[in-house]
């Protein structure tokens, strides 16, 4: 089991940029959560390949209610990464399967 974070580490509507070694080496992701909904995902946007944040683990709009591609303002929603709104529209963030296990976020 790899924990990759507390939920303390996330606020209510919270994201955290992480590196991990899902198999094939060291990767950028992400974990946000609104909620009781935990998700994670590289931390690639569809449209160019280059990560999302808008500085140190914020992933997330001003609202907490989607993701965010800080270069060209693409919308994801949280739960399944899919694009509503941008020039990547219809597509979706990679999902990195996680689960809560009491306080942690692990890989599942
Ligand atoms: S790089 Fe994300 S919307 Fe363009």
């Amino acid at each position: 089991m790899t924990e990759l974070c507390r939920l303390e580490q996330l606020d209510t509507t919270g994201s955290l940029g992480l590196t991990v070694d899902l198999g094939r080496g060291p990767e950028e992701i992400f974990v946000v959560r609104r909620h009781d909904v935990v998700r994670a995902y590289r931390n690639s946007c569809p449209h160019t390949g280059g990560p999302l944040e808008w500085q140190d683990d914020a992933f997330l709009d001003d609202e907490g209610e989607h993701i965010v591609c800080a270069t060209h303002g693409a919308l994801f929603r949280i739960d399944d990464g899919y694009c509503l709104a941008g020039p990547c529209r219809r597509q979706s963030l990679s999902a990195v399967p996680v689960r809560v296990e009491g306080e942690k976020v692990v890989l599942a």
